[in-house]
């Protein structure tokens, strides 16, 4: 068997795997030099768990359905990922939240992204809940990933215009976006061994990052 020094990756998802997508193709393209080693969902017979299988990633299906306890379950996943000896875990569209032991377990080595400007809005319906406030910007944020939830420490963030008109979907278009860079860029700092989780603060060189994380901004991308 052939063995390679790459760092290890396990992505955890529940549906159709954009962002999962994004890191296979930043993979292929060597924009991140690393391996994922196992795609793994809460959900069997989604859109993810094919698209990982078209590109000969080796799946496994966790249903949360089978066990009486979020405890239970989240026992057998951890054991399902450590199996698979991941360097970085990446919840990607994941739709369960952790318990504090799994999150401990994988602490400074496990990601998420949310579609708000976190610390705002944390939880579900993002998009409608930035429009029915009335904000002007949304967008969305790469964290480590702690037992609070959506509250770990940022590492990127991607803003986008609110624009007149504009309802979930359409905003949510616009995010995605975003999303699908941003993560991959997270995910090429943290191979890299340029990022890092130091005294519960995202670092970049050592140095931490500014409580929002690294802004990204798509007007210098337009330019
Ligand atoms: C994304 O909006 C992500 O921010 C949120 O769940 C969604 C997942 O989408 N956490 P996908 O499964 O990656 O397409």
């Amino acid at each position: 068997m052939q063995t390679t020094h790459l760092p290890r990756i396990v992505v955890l998802i529940s549906g159709k795997g954009s962002n999962l997508q994004s890191f296979i193709d930043a993979i292929q393209m060597r924009v991140i030099d690393a391996e994922i080693v196992a795609v793994i969902s809460n959900n069997p017979g989604v859109l993810g768990l094919e698209r990982a299988e078209k590109h000969g990633i080796p799946t496994q299906v966790v249903n949360h359905r089978d066990f009486p306890e979020r405890e239970d379950f989240d026992a057998a996943l951890a054991e399902v990922v450590e199996s698979y000896r991941p360097n970085l875990i990446l919840l990607a569209g994941f739709m369960r939240i952790l318990t504090p032991d799994f999150v401990e377990k994988f602490k400074g080595r496990m990601m998420n992204i949310h579609p708000s400007l976190l610390p705002k809005y944390p939880g579900l319906h993002t998009h409608q809940r930035a429009i029915d406030a009335g904000d002007t910007v949304a967008g969305a944020t790469v964290h480590f990933v702690t037992s609070e939830l959506d509250g770990g420490p940022a590492i990127i963030q991607a803003q986008v215009p609110i624009e007149e008109g504009d309802d979930a979907e359409t905003l949510g278009a616009r995010v995605f976006e975003q999303e699908h860079m941003i993560y991959p860029m997270a995910v090429r700092w943290f191979c890299q061994g340029r990022l890092g989780l130091i005294n519960d603060r995202a670092c970049m060189f050592g140095r931490p990052l500014p409580p929002t994380g690294h802004p990204f901004s798509t007007v210098a991308r337009e330019r």
